[in-house]
């Protein structure tokens, strides 16, 4: 039952994990939250699997947000039970080494866009709508909503977001820079998407790897520290075949054919 509301497909080294509660908009509840970790886990963890694509079911909703009746009657002690399993899965999600790419079919609103902030690469059908609506509920975004949305957007247009709770279309998404590409359809997205992991899928896998590690040390290290890490992952590279067969592939005019090792 729990198992079904979070569906995992996976196909020529793309994972697909699909929140599956369409009658309330694909709110992420205790249960979702706890699968969905464990598919994240899953997913890092089996080397067949090269990209995670994470979607909503339906045509509605990506997803609506935290389910608003796990809210109801909590104080600043007790809401941490249902704040925590969601901020124990963006953890997790930006410690992944694989690629993230969230498409985004519908409602992003609340936690399902801190979710989407959360991903590597958003890309949405021109029906997904973004907002960080929880000032309406009295409250505000608890997992990384104010965090990320800034660093992603600026801070004006953050701030704009998310004192007003407003919601903004694909197109607005798109213009501020909250996505990286709106596809006129939910096929075409569908499409969009799985051309975009295709294409990661190719990449050489442990520099893929430590340059998403890199990027996301920006949000954690000053700058030299960060400059180190990176000078770091770049020689780790050189330790790979994948850096050799690259190389090789230059230097013969062909395309590279990458083992992830
Ligand atoms: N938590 C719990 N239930 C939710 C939900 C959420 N975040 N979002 C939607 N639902 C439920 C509704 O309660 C409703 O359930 P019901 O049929 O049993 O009454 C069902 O999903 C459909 O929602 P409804 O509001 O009837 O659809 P709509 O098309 O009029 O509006 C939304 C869709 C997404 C705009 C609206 O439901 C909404 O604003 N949801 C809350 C978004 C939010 O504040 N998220 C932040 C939470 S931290």
């Amino acid at each position: 039952m729990t198992e079904d509301l979070v569906l995992f497909d996976v196909r020529n080294a793309i994972a697909t994990i699909t929140i599956n509660r369409q009658d309330k908009y694909n709110a992420l509840n205790l249960s979702v939250k706890k699968t969905l970790l464990a598919m994240f886990k899953q997913a890092e963890e089996d080397p067949s699997i090269r990209v995670v694509v994470i979607t909503g079911a339906g045509e509605k909703a990506f997803i609506s947000g935290s389910d608003i009746t796990d809210f109801v009657g909590r104080d600043s002690k007790t809401i941490r039970s249902v704040v925590g399993p969601s901020r124990d899965i963006a953890e997790y999600m930006t410690s992944m080494t694989k690629p993230i790419i969230a498409a985004v079919n519908g409602y992003a609103l609340g936690g399902g866009c801190e979710l989407a902030l959360v991903c590597d690469i958003r890309y949405a059908s021109i029906n997904a709508r973004f907002g960080l609506p929880e000032i309406h509920l009295g409250t505000i975004p608890g997992n990384g909503g104010t965090v990320r949305l800034p660093r992603l957007v600026g801070l004006g247009i953050a701030k704009e977001l998310i004192l007003t709770g407003g919601r903004i279309d694909a197109e607005e998404a798109l213009r501020i820079g909250l996505v990286n590409k709106v596809f006129n359809s939910q096929d075409e997205l569908r499409e969009g998407v799985l051309e975009l992991a295709r294409k990661l899928c190719k990449m050489p896998g442990v520099a893929l790897g430590l340059a998403k590690q890199s990027i996301q040390k920006a949000w954690q290290l000053p700058l030299n520290e960060h400059l180190a890490f990176e000078l770091k992952a770049f020689c780790q590279t050189f330790d790979t075949e994948d850096k050799e067969e690259g190389l090789a592939a230059f230097l013969e005019k062909r395309k590279p054919e990458f083992k992830h090792k």
